[in-house]
């Protein structure tokens, strides 16, 4: 496996990019250049209603190749053209997709290059609805919509907010990240596909008072990048979070503080969970006392905060865990193995990611990370420093070779 797989999981990836006539066609644009940053090559077909809205130019410079947009003569690239296109492509992607376009897919029609297109490919096929709230909300589009779904289209549902024209309701097209979040999931390895998994990230805060706080320096981008890697390999995800981060697209994002907030979180959720990776830098201990108001300085002569210990979350988990797979993060600065190995241990885990959070490129905040992955069996691997989403497939990765999860134990086809 190349040293960012997961990372760059479009590189080298050829995108057949169908563009059809709505005005969110440009901002096409910049999804090509979003994509090609991936590592993707990407091949544009035009309908000719799109060409009314944005010209070809855009995007022959912006990807390099000749954008095409008939079937016959000019703008064909030649008769062939479509299976040549479908051999090609990784990926068959059309955004924005008007209702015209969808109700063409639907019935199976091949009148333009983007519609033959579509019907010789044999890759992943994702839509990106972009229309009026009216036509987006009318039966004949969602009924179309539902055929494609159950043919097996990934439909990126559009966003809801303010429309060209005028109006405010859902028919924007899907954000750019979330359409290339969905490319990415549509090429990743589906080694999670239905599995749940609940992942926790932040440093929590216990409060002292209305406006103070005892937190720690986490960032929170450990756990996001492991929600979005698990998603994009096909999980169910529910990101229980103590950061301030914005959520990764289409995770269900649950906002905590406490430590006691992140437990009744995930309490309420372990029994249908499959995995659980407790990625959060929960707090260990929580003012005893928290003041109702605003601590006054002239009130003290010295402050002395009584603290006492927060629940264990993970022990506490693997008490009522059936069949759970849970897994760790070790935050240590000085005998990782040793300190690792004894929390895995001590707290019933199926793995624990360590990291010395002393070496520069693995502390908080930090866009990377060096982990080392521990087993129960004591065995462990060390890796590189690696982005912080590649270390998230690394570890999920290791996920995969665990008995409890290859058993299917964890998997959805468990009894509850
Ligand atoms: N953890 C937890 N509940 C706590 C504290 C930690 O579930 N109250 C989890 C963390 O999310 C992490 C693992 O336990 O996955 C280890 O956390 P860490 O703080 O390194 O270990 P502690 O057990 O708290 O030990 P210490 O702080 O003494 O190193």
């Amino acid at each position: 496996m190349g040293q960012e797989e997961g990372v760059r999981i479009l590189r080298d990836k050829t995108i057949v990019l169908g563009v059809s006539g709505g005005i969110a066609a440009y901002k096409s644009a910049e999804l090509c250049r979003l994509l090609i940053q991936e590592g993707a090559a990407v091949r544009v077909v035009m309908t000719r209603a799109a060409q009314e809205f944005i010209s070809p130019l855009t995007f022959s410079t912006l990807t390099g190749h000749p954008v095409l947009t008939e079937i016959f003569g000019a703008g064909s690239g030649g008769p062939l053209t479509h299976i040549d296109l479908a051999r090609a492509a990784d990926l068959f992607l059309v955004a924005p997709a008007t209702a015209n376009i969808l109700g063409k897919l639907a019935a199976g029609l091949a009148d333009d290059l983007l519609t033959t297109t579509a019907l010789a490919v044999d890759c992943p096929t994702l839509i990106a609805p972009a229309m009026n709230v009216n036509m987006f909300a009318k039966a004949a589009v969602q009924e179309n919509l539902n055929l494609l779904r159950r043919r097996g289209w990934g439909i990126i549902e559009p966003d809801e907010g303010f429309l060209a024209c005028g109006t405010t309701g859902k028919g924007r097209l899907a954000s750019l990240e979330r359409i290339v979040a969905a490319c990415r999931r549509a090429l990743a390895p589906q080694d999670f596909r239905e599995r749940r998994v609940l992942v926790t990230a932040g440093g929590t805060r216990e409060p002292l008072d209305p406006v103070r706080y005892i937190g720690n320096y986490s960032s929170g981008k450990m756990g996001y990048a492991l929600a979005r890697a698990a998603w994009e390999r096909g999980a169910r995800v529910t990101l229980i979070s103590a950061s301030q981060l914005p959520p990764p697209p289409e995770v269900d994002l649950v906002p905590v503080v406490k430590a006691a907030e992140m437990l009744a979180g995930l309490q309420e959720r372990f029994a249908a969970a499959d995995v659980v990776i407790m990625a959060a830098a929960v707090a260990d201990f929580r003012p005893v006392q928290v003041a109702g108001r605003k601590i006054k300085k002239e009130d003290q002569g010295e402050l002395n905060v009584h603290l006492e210990p927060t629940e264990d979350i993970l022990a506490t988990l693997a008490q009522v865990r059936q069949n759970q797979l849970l897994v760790g993060f070790a935050a240590e600065t000085e005998d990782l193995l040793a300190n690792a190995g004894h929390k895995l241990a001590a707290k019933g885990l199926d793995l624990i990611v360590a990291n010395n959070i002393t070496r520069p490129g693995a502390g908080f905040g930090s866009e990377t990370n060096i982990a080392t992955l521990i087993y129960p069996g004591g065995q462990y691997q060390e890796l590189p420093q690696l982005p912080k989403l590649e270390v998230a497939y690394r570890i999920l990765d290791a996920i995969t070779t665990l008995p409890r999860f290859q058993r299917g134990e964890s998997g959805p086809e468990r009894k509850e």
